[in-house]
């Protein structure tokens, strides 16, 4: 059977031109606007076997005792991630570095920020801690320092031979049976059953600006991808993601390696120390990332990835039709496990949420209907 007509890249409308029933984002003014995302916090009960599965991952130690591990990338972040000890593991929340004018003062006014002691933010500087209207808590920091860049390898498609171009002659392909030393912490994805409250906390608490929107067919907003505002110079296609959801979670994060081989390569080592395989290799459709993804002993999701988009702030948002199918262009199936699973938790939180006036059942239906139909049906 053909079913080629059934993989189609689907529309996606500039802001100025979408379809009249989509439902646009409002963009609030922004307090400040963060230039980058510094380092996600977790809470771990075994900080070791933590170390072991992100030192395969490819992030570097730079401390580590009995109650806190704090790690970099390749790049000159002092900490890219930070765990403490706790009962529970947990994703606790994120960091984003602001500019030194940011008003602190209004945050402790107005959102109800609290000093940071310096001492709690690895690689130095000042700042403030935030809950977001869902709980999780949120830093803005100033005057972080900054450490010396690792050495990374010459990345290998500058000597790629393609069709019709050869690069390399009498020299061979050999990547490192190593790691997949990552560069940087690239994104972060949360899962909201309050999504439109949510939207507007974050776009006014970091000055987000959203890439693109995907949409239900009722034109409400399933998912936003947002980048930072960084006026001219080239920012992630997303630094930070929210979908709705019926519940608020971390749904993943993402660390940028040097190339597909690191990818590849990367992917290899991880199989060979036993840890767990969640989807990849493929490449996004939004975003445009080449991606492989995997799963720490406790279920949380880390996506490794290379080539992504960048885009200034001028370019306009895009509104592009929700399909599952269209979360990636190529690569494996996604794994089922990536939609939420129908249960009696489900459907508890369902009710609970029409029961508060935030889910019709109509948008349940939409939704259910959307996640039903299978992305790649011959699969
Ligand atoms: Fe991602």
């Amino acid at each position: 059977m053909n079913h080629t007509q059934e993989l189609s890249v689907p529309p996606e409308y500039p802001e100025s031109a979408a379809p009249a029933h989509v439902k646009k984002l409002v963009r609030p003014k922004a307090w400040q606007k963060a230039t980058q995302l510094a380092f996600l916090r977790f809470e771990k009960k075994d900080l070791a076997e933590a170390e072991r599965f992100w030192n395969d991952f490819g992030l570097v130690t730079v401390s580590c005792t009995a109650e806190q591990l704090v790690l970099r990338g390749a790049g000159t972040a002092p900490a890219i991630l930070v765990a403490t000890k706790a009962e529970t593991s947990r994703f606790v929340g994120s960091v984003f570095v602001v500019p030194a004018d940011t008003d602190f003062a209004r945050l402790e006014r107005e959102s109800n920020a609290k000093p940071l002691s310096p001492e709690r933010i690895p690689g130095g500087g000042r700042g403030v801690t935030l809950n977001d209207p869902d709980g999780t808590e949120l830093w803005l920091i100033t005057d972080w320092g900054s450490v010396p860049a690792l050495p990374t390898r010459p990345p290998i498609h500058r000597e790629m031979n393609v069709l019709g171009e050869i690069q390399r002659v009498n020299r061979t392909v050999r990547s490192p049976i190593e790691p997949a030393l990552v560069g940087r912490l690239g994104h972060v994805v949360y899962q909201t059953s309050n999504f439109e409250v949510m939207s507007e906390w974050y776009m006014r608490h970091l000055g987000l600006i959203p890439t693109d929107v995907q949409y239900l067919e009722d034109g409400s907003p399933l998912v936003t991808f947002f980048r930072l505002d960084l006026g001219d110079q080239p920012a992630d296609h997303h630094t930070f993601v929210m979908a709705s959801a019926l519940q608020p979670r971390y749904e993943h994060s993402a660390w940028e390696v040097i190339d597909l081989d690191a990818l590849g390569q990367g992917q290899q080592v991880m199989h060979a120390r036993g840890h767990k395989h969640f989807w990849g290799i493929g490449r996004h459709l939004l975003g445009s990332q080449l991606f492989d993804y995997w799963k720490d002993a406790d279920g949380f999701d880390f996506e490794h990835y290379t080539d992504g988009d960048v885009f200034t702030a001028d370019h306009e948002t895009r509104y592009v039709p929700f399909s599952t199918g269209s979360i990636w262009a190529w690569g494996d199936d996604a794994p089922k496990a990536i939609f939420p699973a129908k249960s009696l938790g489900l459907v508890w939180r369902a009710l609970k949420l029409i029961r508060q006036g935030r889910l019709s059942l109509a948008k349940l239906r939409i939704i259910g209907k959307t996640l039903d139909t299978p992305a790649r049906p011959w699969l």
